[in-house]
């Protein structure tokens, strides 16, 4: 079918989402991605928001094989920073207009990290006067722990299911990281009412295109409000850096990408996507692309300098030595350079989310 054709049906099946995702030309390629961005100015507009990231601890207790900070990996110092520097950046975030943050930290389930997060959503929600918005991405709790967290004033929550392929997902992770158990945790999540945020990551070894199209509807099916996609990015002290020989090349997992976000507005519309720093990492002009391609929030790294080192996910991360007053004004200018604005002072919710809300609510019990 032609790619026209494709863009004209309403509901994309697994075979539609293949061949969109399989397009080459340089012709087709930007039909897809001009008709994102199309959707997405009609549904979300052309205000980039933000959220100010904290990734506040790398302690973790998984052992991902993929992740640099693996509590595996006995190369990484370790680090969980005071409070008194966690509110520090939040003001900063305050101070420069920014809607809302993302703390972010490896996972740990004992009862002083999880007072310690409740701790700081309180502090933070008063440092910005309950106009700071607050999204977590602190991994898998318990729902006990998850309704605590949004008590406090948390509304938003982070968890990719990095792969909805329950037999990708083993080869990925040791025997004790369960696909059932985040699976429900992105249920439970949406059941208290959060935000959802939710992604994958491109590329990944034993990856197909199959796996994508599925993860694609996997989306739509758990009818997530927030996305954050990015490439897979090697890092040396990794188990699955053996498979490195066999992956796609970075700009084919970068242009993959790309086309990923494409697909996902034009299927889900209203919904928030990020254009993940994993983007930036692979090409200086990563971020604006994913923009262009139908992401429309952003999240400007926070967290101090001295900290930047030791929190490598995977290689090659960009702004290692920028603070967050550099990547203010850099990306304020490469927003505006695409001709899209930051959206200042403002919580940047998606639509996605206050639709659907209105929906159930109109249904009866
Ligand atoms: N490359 C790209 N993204 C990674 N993440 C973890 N390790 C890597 C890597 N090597 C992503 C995961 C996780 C998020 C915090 O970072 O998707 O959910
Ligand atoms: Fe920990 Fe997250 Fe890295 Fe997995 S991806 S090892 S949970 S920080
Ligand atoms: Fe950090 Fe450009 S965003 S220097």
């Amino acid at each position: 079918m032609n790619i026209n054709t494709l863009l004209k049906k309403r509901n994309f099946d697994k075979n539609d989402i293949v061949n969109l995702l399989s397009v080459h030309t340089e012709a087709d390629t930007d039909a897809l991605l001009k008709a994102a961005y199309r959707i997405k100015l009609k549904y979300v507009g052309n205000k980039v928001y933000y959220r100010g990231l904290i990734e506040f601890s790398n302690i973790c207790r998984k052992n991902c094989y993929y992740c640099g900070i693996r509590s595996g990996n006995s190369f990484v110092s370790r680090y969980n920073m005071p409070n008194h520097e966690i509110y520090k950046c939040a003001k900063f975030a305050y101070d420069n207009n920014y809607g809302s943050i993302v703390l972010q930290a490896g996972e740990r389930n004992d009862k002083r990290f999880i007072e310690k997060v409740t701790t700081l959503i309180k502090g933070i929600k008063k440092l910005g006067k309950g106009k700071l918005g607050i999204t977590l991405s602190v991994g898998e709790q318990t729902e006990e722990t998850l309704r605590k967290f949004f008590n406090s004033g948390a509304h938003r929550y982070l968890l990719r299911i990095e792969t909805s392929n329950p037999c990708l997902y083993k080869r990925l992770h040791p025997a004790d990281h369960v696909y059932e158990i985040r699976k429900k945790c992105l249920q439970t999540l949406s059941k208290i009412g959060y935000q959802v945020g939710t992604g994958i990551m491109v590329g990944l070894p034993f990856q197909t295109i199959e796996n994508i199209a599925n993860d694609l509807l996997f989306f739509r099916e758990i009818d997530a409000d927030m996305f954050g996609l990015g490439p897979y990015i090697e890092h040396k002290n990794t188990p699955i850096i053996k498979y490195k020989n066999q992956l796609w090349n970075k700009n084919h997992r970068f242009n993959l990408t790309l086309k990923i976000i494409a697909v996902l507005r034009i299927m889900m519309k209203d919904v928030n996507i990020a254009a993940t720093t994993a983007l930036q990492a692979l090409d200086i002009y990563g971020r604006e692309q994913g923009l262009l391609a139908g992401a429309n929030v952003i999240m400007p790294n926070l967290t101090p300098i001295k900290y930047r080192n030791s929190y490598l996910l995977y290689e090659g991360k960009p702004c290692l030595d920028e603070g967050a007053e550099e990547c203010q004004h850099c990306l304020e200018q490469r927003i505006k350079a695409i001709g899209e604005k930051p959206g200042y002072n403002e919580w940047g919710d998606s639509p996605h989310f206050a639709a659907k809300h209105r929906y159930y609510k109109k249904q009866p019990d």
